[in-house]
């Protein structure tokens, strides 16, 4: 054997033990588990899996974290309202095929997958480059168990966030406790899909901020969701499940969404040496749930005023509440009027996040006209509008009840077609009807204006052509001074 074939056999062989190394190196398999000081690292090496004491905690949580990003920036906890103690712990495949972590006693797990896999002993655990850890049967390539369903704070792209209707299983956010505590907080950001569907983020199950329902890019109540320029968003609702997946356009980016402790939820991508954050909700007082109480809306946009506004028709239910500029119990249709059969109809407010749909009906199947149509009919529809507003407003969305959580955006949201009875009606048509007249004032103001222009101009290039004109015939008599000036 020469030296360079021996050389060749030998860097064959290193490259085989490297390539053993690398394949198991994102598995955990029924004879290779994870102690405490191991790390998994994705194939794309973007992802890394390993135990970790977060904050200042010296306590220890098995969790997904960015393997290239140099602050750690945990993605998901496994054993987040269970940890250990000391650096005991073991994170293996059990006999049945589920992902278990053990501390000092290895026949109690502190924290095991529920996947009912049947009758099998050689399933294996792999992390994947998307963050999310999967456990497989290696002769079907169906996930029996992945982390994707069970989020904590962060939603990573490809992660489903929703409910799968035929389980009623549900997939939400949770915060951490404290930076030092990844334990299950008090704020959720969940789909909760009474009436029309929309998303929430709650505090103790209360609904803190209402993010509404998908308008067809976005959701009614975050609008910047337009404005997002590395993620695509596929949203789907029938009768299956609904749900909202966002997708990434450049896979370069990292990018994630987590939701604080302190109640926010932060989008953010990784630049450099830090994670810039570019959208925070919520933001604003009007982004608080029934800021305004039922029938009115809040506008944040002009400080000297009180931000909340009954809507047409409506008078506060409290004067001296709303004197004293508490919203919150919101305004009350003005004593008296009717609204049922006696002339009534609608009244538009611009760039709106639509009301609570939680008593709204969709049918996608109408246009707005006959959405209208449908809303007068039946007195007890309040509003009305598309329920998706591409190309223009597709479907209708109906309400049946007060209008709550209601606010204005500068320059995003929908028309909200509001009942008001007749006098009220009347009101906006005559002012419409006056703005209209007033533009065609301004028009007849303004043609008029231009033939005046006109004429005087006219008028004055005769004058000015006459003048010239004299000028000219002037000129001769002073040609000689230009010809003696041309000479000096
Ligand atoms: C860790 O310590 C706490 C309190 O000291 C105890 O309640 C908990 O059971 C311990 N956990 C484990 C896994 O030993
Ligand atoms: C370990 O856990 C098992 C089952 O809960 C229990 O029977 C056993 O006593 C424990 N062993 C120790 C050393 O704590
Ligand atoms: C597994 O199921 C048990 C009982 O149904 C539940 O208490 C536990 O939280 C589940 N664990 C996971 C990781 O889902
Ligand atoms: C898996 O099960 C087979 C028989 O069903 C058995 O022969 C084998 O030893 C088991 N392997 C492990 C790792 O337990
Ligand atoms: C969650 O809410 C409960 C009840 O209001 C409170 O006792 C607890 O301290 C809160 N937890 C956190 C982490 O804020
Ligand atoms: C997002 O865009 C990428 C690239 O254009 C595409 O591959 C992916 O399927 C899209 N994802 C979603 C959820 O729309
Ligand atoms: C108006 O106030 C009364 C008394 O406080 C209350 O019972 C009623 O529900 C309020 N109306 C609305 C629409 O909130
Ligand atoms: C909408 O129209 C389609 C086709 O015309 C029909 O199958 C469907 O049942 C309609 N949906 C509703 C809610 O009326
Ligand atoms: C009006 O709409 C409500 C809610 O959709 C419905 O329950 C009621 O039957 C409708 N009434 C009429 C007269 O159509």
């Amino acid at each position: 054997m020469n030296p360079a074939q021996g050389l060749l056999n030998t860097s064959l062989l290193l490259s085989l033990l490297v390539f053993r190394f690398c394949i198991s190196l994102d598995t955990i398999s029924p004879n290779q588990p994870v102690k405490d000081g191991d790390i998994l690292v994705s194939k794309g090496q973007t992802f890394a899996l390993g135990f970790f004491s977060p904050g200042n905690s010296g306590r220890r949580y098995v969790g997904i974290w960015y393997y290239k990003v140099p602050k750690q920036t945990v993605v998901w906890v496994a054993n987040r309202d269970s940890p250990l103690n000391d650096t005991s712990g073991v994170l293996s495949i059990n006999g049945h095929g589920n992902l278990v972590l053990t501390g000092q006693n290895r026949s109690t797990p502190i924290w095991s997958t529920n996947a009912s896999v049947s009758s099998t002993n050689d399933s294996s655990a792999q992390l994947l480059d998307t963050g999310n850890l999967v456990l497989v049967l290696p002769d079907s390539q169906r996930f029996t168990w992945q982390s994707f369903d069970y989020p904590t704070n962060t939603m990573l792209p490809y992660m489903k966030i929703g409910l799968d209707r035929r389980t009623g299983f549900s997939r939400y956010l949770t915060s951490w406790k404290s930076e030092d505590d990844p334990g299950t907080g008090n704020y959720s950001l969940e789909i909760d899909p009474i009436g029309y569907p929309q998303v929430f983020l709650k505090k103790g199950g209360t609904p803190l901020c209402r993010g509404g329902p998908w308008t067809g890019q976005r959701f009614s109540g975050v609008p910047e969701m337009n404005h997002n320029f590395v993620l695509n968003y596929s949203y789907v609702n029938n009768q299956d499940e609904v749900t909202i997946v966002n997708g990434i356009t450049d896979p370069r980016v990292l990018t994630r969404a987590v939701l604080t402790e302190s109640g926010i939820i932060d989008r953010s991508t990784w630049n450099k040496d830090r994670w810039l954050v570019f959208s925070s909700t919520p933001k604003e007082s009007c982004d608080m749930y029934k800021e305004c109480g039922p029938n009115s809306y809040c506008d944040p946009y002009n400080p000297d005023k009180f931000h909340c506004t009954c809507f047409p028709g409506f008078e506060p239910n409290s004067t001296r509440d709303w004197y004293l500029r508490d919203g919150s119990g919101g305004c009350v249709r003005r004593q008296g009027v009717s609204t049922c059969h006696s002339g009534e109809g609608f009244v538009p407010l611009a760039r709106v996040k639509v009301p609570d749909t939680s008593i709204a009906r969709a049918d996608m199947n109408l246009s707005l006209e006959e959405c209208k149509q449908e809303c007068l009919r039946n007195c007890s529809c309040t509003a009305y509008t598309s329920a998706d507003e591409t190309r223009g407003g597709i479907g209708c969305l109906s309400w049946h009840g007060d209008l709550v959580d209601t606010r204005v955006y500068s320059n995003a949201g929908q028309e909200l077609y509001i009942r008001v009875d007749a006098v009220v009606l009347a009101q906006y048509l005559e002012k419409k009807g006056l703005l209209k007249s007033k533009k065609m004032l301004a028009v007849l103001v303004v043609s008029v204006a231009v033939v005046l222009l006109l004429l005087v101009s006219i008028g004055y290039w005769l004058e000015e052509e006459a003048g010239k004109a004299k000028v000219c015939l002037i000129l001769p008599q002073y040609q000689h001074i230009f010809k003696n000036l041309h000479v000096v």
